[in-house]
């Protein structure tokens, strides 16, 4: 089971993309196929966690709005204090610098008008104004099952403005750390079947293996336009 405690969220910040980047774990990859994908204008992140401003790095400067969204306000705050003091850490400037963009885009970035929203990714979306991007990583494996991801994806679609696109990635549990989670079964072979039934249109998947991951067999990484 994952308990999504204060200390979890803490320590998620400080465990991921905080020292340097790892390479060779799917992560440069991830940054390519997001800044392959964003678009202009306003951006969602669900299931953002404390990271958003990682993904960030590969969002384009004429993004005009960020609404962050997660299960609880907790990781919103810790982004939000990161927003305010600026500090960005150590994988988040490689990042940067990694898809050639100007050393200050994430504190421009800041400027934008950023808003926090919590809410459950997998049932009922509240009613949002339509976004041109949409981006999930590492949700979609934590759905309970494929009417959860069927749910998603509907929400997605209809959160989208018109030509808008949803993209993401999602880590795939081996099956020691699955057990470990508490017999914890993924839905993603359903994926591109349900993105297809959702209508739609540009639909786009790929999947980097991990090898040397002790906990993850590999990244599915998705997009599809509406
Ligand atoms: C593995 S973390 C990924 C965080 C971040 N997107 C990243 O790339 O590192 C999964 C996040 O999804 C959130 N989450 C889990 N279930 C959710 C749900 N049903 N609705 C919204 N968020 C959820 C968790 O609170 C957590 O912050």
């Amino acid at each position: 089971m994952i308990e999504y405690t204060h200390q979890y969220y803490e320590r998620y910040f400080h465990e991921n993309y905080n020292g340097p980047l790892r390479r060779g774990c799917g992560a440069e990859e991830c940054l390519a196929w997001a800044s392959r994908s964003f678009q202009a204008g306003r951006w969602l992140d669900v299931g953002a966690g404390p990271c958003s401003f990682f993904w960030a790095s590969a969002a384009p400067a004429e993004t005009s709005s960020i609404t962050l969204s997660d299960r609880s306000m907790t990781p919103l705050e810790i982004t939000r204090a990161l927003v305010r003091r600026r500090e960005w850490p150590a994988a988040y400037q490689e990042a940067v610098r990694l898809l050639n963009k100007s050393a200050r885009h994430l504190d421009a970035l800041c400027e934008v008008p950023i808003s926090v929203l919590a809410f459950d990714a997998f049932s009922e979306w509240p009613p949002l104004s339509p976004f041109h991007s949409i981006s999930a990583f590492g949700l979609l494996g934590l759905a309970s099952s494929s009417d959860e991801v069927s749910a998603f994806l509907f929400n997605a679609k209809r959160a989208l403005a018109k030509d808008g696109m949803l993209f993401g990635a999602s880590w795939i549990f081996r099956p020691s750390y699955a057990k470990r989670l508490g017999d914890r079964k993924q839905h993603l072979t359903v994926l591109p079947k349900i993105l297809s039934d959702t209508g739609f249109g540009e639909i786009s998947l790929s999947r980097i293996p991990l090898p040397f991951e002790q906990d993850y067999a590999e990244i599915v990484l998705f997009r599809g336009r509406r």
